[in-house]
């Protein structure tokens, strides 16, 4: 497979990757960037680059930069639009390779390692140590955090990706209950559509029709099956019977579903819920934010349940950010505390009670945290307990940037397919995956 050419996912960082972005994008127009009021620039200064653009996402952001701004550590802005990162990663990549990367940037999973790889990122092992961050995170997400057994990044929050988001008032009115398994949501799904109600709203991104089909993959393969394919990239996984019925699942789905030829963002389909457009959404509980900030209190009047046939299990997406390497004394250390910053007991609580995820801190005080959180905090430890966690691909987190791009390939040609064929698709991914490794 051409990885430089790869339609679905653009996150691939080899050098080649990374300079021939850097050139296509000398000629996009740059990011919105804020500057403080000049007259009361703070000393130190950090600017950070993110993708938290959403109504919710931005006032989870602001908590981050009034800590800062507390200690009297200047916030530039530095926000790219668009879920999943994938803009933010261009630009991010322009940035590097001009020599002028941002103080800190919003990345995540197997793109810590290879960023780490090409040197840009700073070693937080004498904060991390200082802080104790080996005791304070659990073990699944401090090995995200390391490259070469050291830190390069701080977590933010644990993200549950497998969620299913239902405006009851439409499942109601089509006499549909609330599914908890595959069969009971395309029971569901037919009685809305019978009623003339969009199911199932679905953004136009290849990332969040993946974020779609790893839901029906961690309910058909469950969380062995998942890993085997996923993680492990066991090739009799990718293309046996059990994936060949995921695809069928998958295909399924798209009946439901008002596939959209314009863009239309991940808010936007989470906008349709609370308008009464659509009733169900496959999303992250970062949609959360976005229910909140337009006014329907999320596991009240936009309900949350597992995705079906994923009760008790767990689909990880965690934050991070990573810092560039900078020479001046100020600098680094407003980029240490900023990493301190965020392990701080106050911040984790405040900035996820915003931001709709969990603290990466187990020691965090969860009150006031809606039901959505508290199911997904008891969830993240059976789970952790059980060692049944798994990662997001449409997140990056479960395997590098190129095998990330074979799979969206894949799934989403066949998802936009006229003649999806279930068997082929298995196979495909099973090659498409061997020739990315
Ligand atoms: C990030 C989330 C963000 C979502 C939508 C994901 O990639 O991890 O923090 O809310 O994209 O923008």
């Amino acid at each position: 497979m051409n990885k430089s050419f790869s339609a679905g996912c653009n996150r691939s960082l080899s050098l080649a990757a990374v300079f021939i972005t850097a050139s296509i994008s000398a000629f996009m127009s740059g990011p919105a960037i804020s500057a403080p009021d000049a007259a009361q620039q703070p000393e130190q200064e950090v600017e950070v680059l993110h993708w938290w653009t959403a109504k919710g996402e931005i006032k989870a952001a602001e908590v981050l930069q009034g800590s800062l701004e507390q200690q009297h550590i200047g916030w530039k802005n530095f926000a790219i639009a668009g879920g999943g990162g994938e803009s933010a990663m261009t630009v991010l990549k322009s940035r590097a390779v001009s020599g002028n990367p941002p103080s800190a940037a919003q990345l995540k999973g197997y793109d810590l390692q290879e960023w780490g790889m090409l040197g840009f990122l700073t070693n937080l092992d004498a904060v991390a140590n200082t802080q104790g961050w080996d005791q304070l995170l659990p073990p699944v997400i401090s090995q995200i955090m390391k490259y070469q057994g050291h830190y390069v990044a701080v977590p933010v929050n644990i993200h549950r990706v497998n969620w299913l988001w239902i405006n009851p008032e439409l499942l109601e009115k089509a006499g549909a209950t609330v599914p908890d398994s595959l069969e009971s949501f395309f029971a569901a799904a037919e009685k809305l559509k019978q009623a003339n109600i969009v199911p199932v709203a679905l953004g136009s991104d290849p990332w969040q029709e993946v974020t779609l089909f790893e839901s029906v993959a961690l309910a058909v393969l469950g969380p062995q099956g998942y890993r085997r394919a996923f993680v492990d990239l066991d090739p009799d996984m990718l293309s046996g019977e059990p994936m060949v019925d995921v695809f069928r699942q998958f295909e399924r789905m798209r009946q439901y579903i008002d596939v959209k030829t314009k863009a239309l963002e991940w808010s936007d389909a989470s906008a349709m819920l609370v308008e009464g457009k659509a009733a169900m959404q496959f999303m992250g509980d970062w949609a959360k934010g976005e229910f909140s900030a337009l006014g329907k209190a999320p596991g009240q009047e936009i309900l949350c349940v597992p995705a079906p046939g994923t009760q008790g299990f767990f689909t990880y997406n965690i934050d991070s950010f990573a810092f560039f390497k900078h020479s001046d004394d100020l600098s680094i250390q407003a980029q240490e505390t900023m990493a301190q910053t965020i392990l701080t007991p106050a911040f984790q609580r405040e900035f996820n009670l915003a931001k709709g995820s969990i603290p990466v801190r187990t020691d965090v005080d969860l009150t006031g945290f809606d039901t959505c959180s508290l199911a997904s905090s008891t969830a993240f430890q059976l789970n952790q307990q059980n060692k049944t966690l798994v990662p997001s691909i449409s997140q990056g987190l479960a395997s590098t940037s190129y095998v990330q791009a074979a799979i969206f390939d894949v799934v989403t040609d066949f998802f936009h397919s006229k003649q999806a064929d279930p068997e082929k698709a298995a196979n495909q991914l099973a090659r498409a995956v061997k020739s990315a490794r």
